[in-house]
């Protein structure tokens, strides 16, 4: 009798589609420092590399955002300085442009979603945020593609909400089984700059810290150990392989397990 119950379970739990969020980071589409462009080769390795799980893509901005965000203070908020605003979006939507068409000439079905108009902060903070939409189009069959975005703020008028924090709210909101982080190095590195291949609490590792507008890799294992049952995984995405690697089950980067 147990058995036959188990049984079921484990039919629900494996026949129950999977899915995953993946982060393309902006230090993955660009170089953070020259500003140097990989948007088409990154679009391509990704588009090459995915699986048929379900999965939602976030892309960051890299320099391209974080530039122009230095430029006009938009970590400020909305102070009459809508058309940088205006222009950032136009800049970013342009990379989310190339990666939507490179899925979709793959034969990957893409669609983009814009986070900003399913989105709400209050003082920097994410408060409301319907994913209604996108898990729809999972279900339907679509890979939705978002970014991080400026979202109307009842309070600074308008807040970067970051590429991160939408994976982690995503992953909350859907019951996502894995993220992936695809970045432009091998892993998280420890102190000798070596790649720490699992890291289950903050305190137990020590960290090559380097400085990042959006909180480079401490925020993002502080967003992954939020998380219950997830695999989070840190990959480097400017090279073949690794993205394909994680899909397949196997070892590549760091993997971030409460
Ligand atoms: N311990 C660490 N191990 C590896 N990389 C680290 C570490 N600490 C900081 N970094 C930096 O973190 C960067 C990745 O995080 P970053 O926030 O810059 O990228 P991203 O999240 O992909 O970009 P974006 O925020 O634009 O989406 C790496 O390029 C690296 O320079
Ligand atoms: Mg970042």
């Amino acid at each position: 009798m147990i058995e036959a119950i188990l049984g079921n379970f484990y039919i629900i739990f494996y026949t129950f589609p999977r899915m995953f969020v993946l982060k393309i980071g902006g230090s993955a589409l660009t170089d953070k420092k020259t500003g140097t462009i990989f948007v088409n080769e990154v679009a391509e390795r990704v588009a090459r590399e995915l699986n048929d799980e379900q999965c939602v893509i976030v892309h960051g901005v890299g320099y391209v955002g974080h530039k122009l965000a230095k430029q006009h203070s938009l970590h400020l908020g909305l102070q009459d300085n809508q058309l940088a605003w205006a222009r950032l979006r136009v800049e970013v939507k342009k990379m989310t442009r190339i990666i939507v068409e490179k899925l979709v000439e793959h034969g990957v079905p893409a669609v983009e979603v814009s986070s900003a108009d399913i989105m709400r902060a209050s003082n920097g903070k994410l408060v409301s945020f319907d994913v209604s939409i996108i898990d729809e189009f999972v279900k339907k069959g679509f890979v939705p593609v978002m970014h991080a975005d400026g979202a109307l703020d009842d309070v600074r008028g308008l807040s970067v909400i970051s590429g991160d924090t939408i994976v982690t709210e995503l992953a909350l909101k859907l019951g996502v089984s894995r993220i992936i982080y695809g970045t432009d190095v091998d892993g998280i590195y420890d102190v000798e700059g070596k790649v720490i291949p699992e890291i289950h609490e903050l305190s137990s590792v020590e960290l090559w810290e380097v400085d990042d507008f959006s909180g480079g890799m401490r925020k993002k294992i502080e967003e992954a150990l939020r998380l219950k049952n997830v695999d989070v995984q840190v990959i480097n995405l400017r090279k073949d392989g690794a993205l394909a690697d994680v899909l397949a089950g196997r070892h590549a980067g760091t993997l971030i397990r409460r």
